[in-house]
């Protein structure tokens, strides 16, 4: 059995006042059925990780740099990431698609540097409105998942999250079947690529628009092994509705 994972993707918000929120967030969930996430800001990754230590909400990083170390102004590697407390690592993400033209060669070079510093990665794949309008959706997750997911994941070292780009940020969600026939379409490639076992051992994720008002009903569908959610985890009030929902599931 997956185990369910919510994860919160905070982006570029918060400043030291948001630990409150995580810290109001671990006084609710001491011992939650579910797995916890929270990817805050590369500045406050340290200060959560101490602040959430004696909690079960694991933190992670929203990028990470390929190399191990060396001359990359303004990155962060995957080793950083591992020591500031970090067990989990967010790749691909469309917003870094988009604004710094990451290709899936670029998000697997990365998922492999953070699967051997003991990071799993989440890595996100979605398509364009105009590609879903295209009828090209499948063509492109089926592109983006070979392209960025390294050899040798596993359940542990993988999550996948599918974020179709139109959903991100927008209150726009795709239907339970559009979202039914992507996560089936993901497992059985991951099935196909890795095997019956690590196929059906890795995670797979919905993200775009989830609130706890449409919580339910997401984590409904076969093959959604629970959120990556971005404005509605920046309040524990707005998350715990949504982890809530997936504990319910
Ligand atoms: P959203 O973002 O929940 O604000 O739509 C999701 C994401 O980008 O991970």
């Amino acid at each position: 059995m997956r185990r369910k994972l919510a994860a919160g993707n905070w982006k570029m918000n918060g400043t030291s006042a948001a630990l409150t929120e995580a810290e109001n967030l671990a006084k609710s969930y001491t011992s939650p059925d579910i797995d916890l996430l929270i990817c805050p800001p590369a500045t406050l990754l340290s200060r959560l990780s101490d602040a959430l230590s004696d909690s079960p909400i694991a933190t992670g990083g929203q990028d990470c740099h390929a190399a191990t170390s060396g001359a990359h102004t303004g990155d962060v590697s995957a080793e950083m990431l591992k020591d500031s407390g970090a067990t989990y690592v967010i790749l691909g993400h469309s917003e870094r698609r988009d604004t710094y033209d990451e290709e899936s060669e670029d998000v697997r070079a990365k998922a492999r540097t953070a699967m051997e510093n003991g990071l799993t990665a989440v890595v996100c794949l979605g398509e364009s409105l105009a590609q879903r309008e295209a009828n090209n959706t499948l063509d492109i997750i089926g592109g983006q998942l070979a392209g960025s997911v390294p050899d040798g994941a596993t359940g542990e070292t993988l999550v996948i999250a599918y974020e179709p780009v139109w959903a991100i940020g927008t209150g726009l969600v795709p239907t339970l079947e559009q979202i039914a026939e992507v996560h089936g379409f993901i497992r059985e490639r991951l099935i196909r690529r890795f095997g019956e076992e690590t196929g059906n051992a890795i995670r797979i994720l919905y993200g775009g628009s989830v609130k706890a008002s449409n919580a339910t009903e997401i984590f409904s569908v076969a093959d959604v092994d629970g959120a990556l959610v971005g404005g509605a985890s920046l309040k524990a009030s707005d998350f715990s509705g949504i982890i809530d929902a997936l504990e319910k599931a």
